[in-house]
């Protein structure tokens, strides 16, 4: 029997795919837990649904034999030890794609906002001040888009961003076709020069920690607008915060911050709070119906297609083979330590009890081999016992109710 726990809220289409595939045995819990209940709720837990509160540890993956998968039902990962996690054969999905729209339109949303400056003339008509005034308002139309980061978010975005009327340029570490008229600049530098409005759309980590600093800044056209919608830790923010108190920058939008709040009742703390050509936003740029519906149907198919097949095609962490069709009477999931002969010992071990192999799918990643094995013969405890207490199995399980 397979138990599946989801933590903080997952949409309902989550579950509606578990159901429909034959999984019951569903708890969800409406919030992150802390570590100890955390770790007591995912007692004898066979998958664990996830967002960006969650933190799964190696230490808890070590006291979790029974967990076979975890679902973040979100785009990030890092919330998640993704080594421990393969090294103990758990392999780890999420939904890359299922809210990269969302992101999108809150960017252009926020980039007319900020280009008609509505933050600031909003806070003045609610201190009861009419200011009818048309200075340093524009149009989004003919003005420059400059996207760092041309990837699933930044590319969607300078797609919308030409149906406006606006001229895209992007930045990209890696050669990427561009969509539409948009062109690729060489250089972090050259994009800031141009650009009227930059956004952001960069993964984290240390590549691109505060590639927006205090130079980066100062590089950027006088009265340019600055949105980050991708990781905190990528703009420096006491740099932007002088660069929007010396007038330099004419606002910014930030949905992402280098230290976030961890509850809803604990208040963000920036040097940005108080400015009125600055949007805050609680990191909800890829919070919407829709995407949360979309990523629980994306994420929860995926941990279907692994429990019920061994797919493992969108892990983020594992050795990536395809749902394939059931070829025998039974299918034998191996996961094993990446060593010359793994294969042999495998295909050896299930000869001696008795197993003919009608089909096999191997693919390695790192430390790691992951065979599919389709046979014929009883696969019965005392076979996964012996399959299991091999030297080179890391874990092994078997698909049943195929
Ligand atoms: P992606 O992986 O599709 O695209 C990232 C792009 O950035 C890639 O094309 C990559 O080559 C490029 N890149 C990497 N380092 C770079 C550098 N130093 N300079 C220029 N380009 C660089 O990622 P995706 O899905 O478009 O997401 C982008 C960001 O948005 C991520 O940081 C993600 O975590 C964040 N995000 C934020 C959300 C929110 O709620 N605010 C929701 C969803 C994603």
């Amino acid at each position: 029997m397979s138990r599946i726990v989801l933590f903080e809220n997952i949409h309902p289409s989550a579950t509606e795919v578990f159901r429909a595939a034959g999984f019951n045995d569903i708890v969800a819990h409406g919030a992150a837990l802390p570590p100890e209940a955390l770790a007591h709720a995912l007692q004898g837990a066979t998958l664990a649904g996830i967002r960006s509160r969650t933190h799964l540890d190696a230490a808890l993956f070590a006291a979790l034999p029974d967990l076979r998968a975890v679902g973040c039902f979100c785009i990030g990962t890092n919330q998640v030890d993704l080594d421990a996690a393969m090294t103990r054969g758990v392999p780890v999905f999420n939904a890359p794609f299922s809210n990269t729209r969302s992101v999108a339109e809150l960017v252009l949303g926020e980039a007319i906002l900020l280009l008609r400056r509505i933050p600031e003339k909003n806070a003045r008509v609610h201190q009861g001040y009419w200011d009818k005034t048309a200075d340093g308002a524009f149009e989004a139309r003919g003005k420059t888009l400059g996207i760092v980061g041309y990837g699933n978010i930044g590319s969607q975005v300078g797609t919308l961003a030409e149906a406006l009327g606006m001229r895209v340029l992007f930045h990209d570490v890696e050669a990427k076709l561009p969509l539409g008229n948009a062109r690729a600049v060489p250089s972090l530098k050259k994009l800031l020069a141009q650009s009227d409005v930059v956004t952001l759309h960069v993964p984290g980590g240390k590549t691109t920690r505060n590639i927006i600093n205090a130079a980066a800044l100062a590089a950027m056209k006088p009265g340019a607008i600055l949105i980050n919608a991708s990781r905190g830790t990528v703009v420096d923010i006491d740099a932007l915060h002088q660069a929007l108190r010396s007038g330099h920058l004419s606002g910014a939008a930030l949905d992402v911050f280098p230290t976030e709040p961890k509850s809803a009742n604990e208040p963000l703390d920036s040097p940005l709070i108080g400015l009125d050509n600055v949007i805050l936003t609680p990191h909800i740029g890829g919070s919407t119906q829709e995407s949360q519906e979309n990523i629980g149907r994306e994420v929860a198919e995926k941990l279907v297609g692994f429990l019920q097949a061994g797919a493992t095609k969108g892990a983020v962490n594992f050795p990536e083979i395809p749902r394939q069709a059931p070829a025998g009477s039974a299918r034998i999931l191996h996961v094993h330590r990446n060593l010359p002969g793994a294969m042999g010992n495998l295909s050896h071990l299930m000869a001696e009890q008795g197993l003919n192999i009608v089909s096999q799918q191997l693919q390695t990643r790192g430390q790691i081999g992951y065979v599919i094995s389709d046979v014929e013969g009883e696969v019965n405890d005392s076979v996964m016992a012996a399959l299991r207490a091999h030297p080179v199995t890391v874990r092994c399980d078997r698909v049943v109710g195929r």
